[in-house]
């Protein structure tokens, strides 16, 4: 056998694949950088993800929902009703005032028509629906002697005792909210603040009022805020 003859594509190896290298990178074992279009698919990606995301799970803001916000603001969204610390503060003094009521119940009954002669009735009284100052003040000192109420007279003896120093300002403000707003009757609630009031300025009295002596105050009501209910300031948050 002759010697190999000297073939030019024997001779040197990396002139053989210099056209491979030529059209195609080596692959080197290890991490590559990721071609830059992967890079920009994955922002994109992202920005839409997250957008759906706070859209989903709602109300996202990063000024409030960072946790290095500095200032949180207050949740806008109304609260439960009947909860005591977010609810409507008329329907909030209707529950409460419904079992405040529980002490007047045994006089002018549940049904608010009282008894005939003897305990007049608080559904359509205009003691009830009219000036909140002299409502404050019957109920707060008591009301003794003979008084009108819708046309039926009554001078039951002894009156009616004085409820100020057993209940609380908030107690009574909601007994009367209630009773206002009860037996189809419709009036604004009575507040805390305006029950104070009447006590600050009345301090001094010891004695049951008498119907003549109430008579300036038929229409007069306590100044104050009506947060809530029938002739509310603001409108009712929905
Ligand atoms: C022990 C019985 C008794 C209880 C309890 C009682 N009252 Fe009276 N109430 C009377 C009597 C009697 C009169 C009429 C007083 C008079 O003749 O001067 C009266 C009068 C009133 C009046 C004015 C007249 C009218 O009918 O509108 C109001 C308002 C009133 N009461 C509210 C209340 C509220 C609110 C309570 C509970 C916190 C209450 N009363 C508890 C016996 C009672």
């Amino acid at each position: 056998m002759s010697a190999p003859s000297a073939h030019p594509d024997n001779t040197n190896i990396d002139r053989i694949h210099s056209a491979a290298h030529r059209e195609k990178a080596d692959l080197v074992a290890g991490s590559l950088p990721a071609p830059t279009w992967v890079i920009f698919l994955g922002f994109i990606v992202a920005i839409i993800a997250g957008g759906q995301l706070g859209v989903m799970t709602g109300g996202y803001q990063f000024e409030t929902s960072n946790p290095f916000a500095t200032s949180i603001a207050a949740d806008p969204r109304p609260k439960a009703v009947g909860g005591d610390a977010g609810g409507d503060p008329f329907q909030v003094a209707m529950k409460k005032g419904a079992g405040g009521y529980a002490v007047c119940g045994g006089c002018h009954q549940g049904n608010g028509l009282g008894i005939a002669g003897q305990f007049p009735p608080l559904a359509g009284s205009e003691w009830v629906l009219g000036g909140t100052e002299r409502l404050i003040r019957v109920v707060q000192h008591g009301l003794t002697g003979a008084i009108t109420v819708k046309g039926q007279n009554y001078n039951t003896p002894g009156g009616m005792q004085a409820f100020g120093a057993a209940m609380s300002a908030g107690d009574l403000a909601n007994v009367l909210t209630y009773i206002r707003n009860n037996w189809g009757n419709e009036a604004t609630m009575i507040t805390k603040e305006m029950v104070e009031a009447v006590r600050t300025r009345e301090s001094a009295r010891t004695t049951q009022w008498t119907a003549s002596e109430l008579a300036a105050f038929e229409k007069e009501n306590v100044p104050g805020p009506i947060p809530a209910g029938p002739g509310a300031d603001a409108p009712a948050a929905k």
